[in-house]
C-alpha cells in the first residue's frame, strides 16, 4: 500500500505516518528511484498497534521501547499501559484532592496549611517516581521457585514459608466468586491458593517476568503489572487483599502509603492478611542483629540490611489509630503476620 492508501486504511494521515517514522517507530520499503513508500502488512499491523497506543495515552519514546522489545507480548504492552494509567489516574486524584483541602482553608493567604498540602502531594509523587527495583526480579522469576530454600543454610528467610502461606489463607475466610488481590504475587504461590476455594484471584507485581511465570504456572489467575503504591485497581474492588514476602521491598514509611493505597482498593467488610519479614520493634531487630553477629552470621545481618524489614509496632500503631481491627503473629524471629479487618 502507499502512503495515502495506507492512511485511508488505517483512518490516520500520512503526516502522522511520515511522523512515526521520523521518531524511528516504523520503516515502511522506500522505492530508490521516487522514494515512494510502501507499507506492507507487517508495516500496517505494526502502525494500528502505535495508534492504539497513542490513544490509550502512551508517548512515543515508551512505543518505542516497548516495540523494540520483541519478548513482550500485545497483552504485556497493554498491561504496562493500564498500570500507567492507572499511576496517572491515582496521581490527579491527590492532587484534585489537595486542591479540594485548599478550598476549605478559611484564609488563603495563610500560608502554613497550603505549604504541609503541597509537600505532602510533592512527597507522594516522589516515593511512587523514586521506587526502583534493586532486586532484579526480573532476572529472578525463572529459577524464583527452585530457590526457596526449605531447610538448611545459614541464614533461611524462607524458614515458615508455607506455615505463614497457610495461615494467610486460613484467617482470610473468603468465599466462591469474591475478589482475591495479591500483591506482590511473584509466581503466585500465595495467590494460587485462593482458587481452590472459587475466588477470583488477580496478581499484582511489578515485575513483566514474574506475572508471566505466574500465568504460565497457573492461567485462572489474572495478573496486573502494578505497584505497592499505585495499584491498578478501582476504588472499593477487592474483597481480600493478600500479599507474602513483597512489602520488604518498601521502606517503613512507603509501607504505610501503601497500606493507605490499600484501603482505597478494599471493600466495607473486606479483609487484609500480610505475611512478611518483620521484627516486633525496634528492639526486638538489634536483638535478633546482635544475636546472629555473636554468632559470626553476617550473611543474616547483610541480607537483613540489603531490605527493609518491617517494625510490626509501626504497622499496628498506624493502623489502629485509624481504628482498624488488627491481629498480628509471629512466626519465628523474623517471619510474621499482620491481619487487618476493615470496618
Ligand atoms: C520475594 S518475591 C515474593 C513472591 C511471592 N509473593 C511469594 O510469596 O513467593 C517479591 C515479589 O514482590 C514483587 N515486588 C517487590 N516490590 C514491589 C512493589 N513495590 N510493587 C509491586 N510488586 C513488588 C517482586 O517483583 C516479587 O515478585
Amino acid at each position: 500500500m502507499k502512503i495515502k492508501e495506507a492512511a485511508i486504511f488505517l483512518n490516520t494521515t500520512p503526516k502522522t505516518l511520515r511522523f512515526y517514522e521520523e521518531k524511528g517507530l516504523i520503516y515502511p520499503r522506500k522505492d530508490k528511484s521516487n522514494q515512494y513508500r510502501t507499507y506492507s502488512h507487517e508495516d500496517l499491523y505494526r502502525i494500528s498497534t502505535i495508534l492504539s497506543l497513542r490513544e490509550i495515552g502512551m508517548s512515543i519514546p515508551a512505543i518505542k521501547s516497548l516495540l523494540d522489545n520483541p519478548t513482550l507480548s500485545d497483552k504485556q504492552y497493554l498491561d504496562i499501559q493500564r498500570s500507567a494509567l492507572f499511576e496517572q489516574w491515582i496521581e490527579m486524584r491527590d492532587m484534585i484532592e489537595t486542591v479540594d483541602k485548599m478550598l476549605l482553608q478559611d484564609d488563603m493567604k495563610d500560608i502554613e496549611p497550603i505549604r504541609q498540602l503541597t509537600n505532602h502531594l510533592k512527597k507522594l509523587k516522589e516515593i511512587r517516581r523514586s521506587w526502583t527495583d534493586r532486586w532484579n526480579f526480573d532476572n529472578q522469576a525463572a529459577n524464583y521457585d527452585n530457590n526457596i530454600k526449605k531447610d538448611g543454610h545459614v541464614f533461611n528467610i524462607h524458614d515458615g514459608y508455607d506455615q505463614a502461606l497457610a495461615k494467610v489463607v486460613d484467617m482470610v475466610q473468603i468465599s466462591s466468586g469474591k475478589t482475591v488481590i495479591d500483591i506482590g504475587i511473584g509466581t503466585g504461590n500465595l495467590g494460587s491458593r485462593f482458587l481452590s476455594v472459587g475466588a477470583r484471584v488477580i496478581g499484582v507485581d511489578q515485575s513483566t517476568l514474574m506475572l508471566q511465570k505466574c500465568k504460565e504456572k497457573y492461567p485462572q489467575i489474572e495478573t496486573r503489572k502494578g505497584h505497592f503504591l499505585a495499584l491498578p485497581l478501582l476504588d472499593q474492588s477487592a474483597d481480600a487483599i493478600v500479599s507474602s514476602y513483597a512489602l520488604h521491598h518498601l521502606t517503613d514509611e512507603d509501607k504505610l502509603f501503601a497500606l493507605e493505597e490499600m484501603l482505597r482498593v478494599i471493600k466495607p467488610g473486606g479483609q487484609i492478611c500480610i505475611a512478611d519479614l518483620m521484627f516486633h520493634d525496634n528492639y526486638h531487630r538489634k536483638k535478633v542483629i546482635s544475636s546472629y553477629l555473636r554468632n559470626g552470621n553476617k550473611l543474616a545481618v547483610e541480607s537483613i540490611e540489603d531490605e527493609y524489614f518491617a517494625d510490626k509496632s509501626r504497622i499496628l500503631a498506624w493502623l489502629t489509630e485509624r481504628g482498624l481491627f488488627v491481629k498480628a503473629m509471629q512466626f519465628n524471629d523474623i517471619l510474621g503476620l499482620i491481619y487487618i479487618k476493615v470496618n
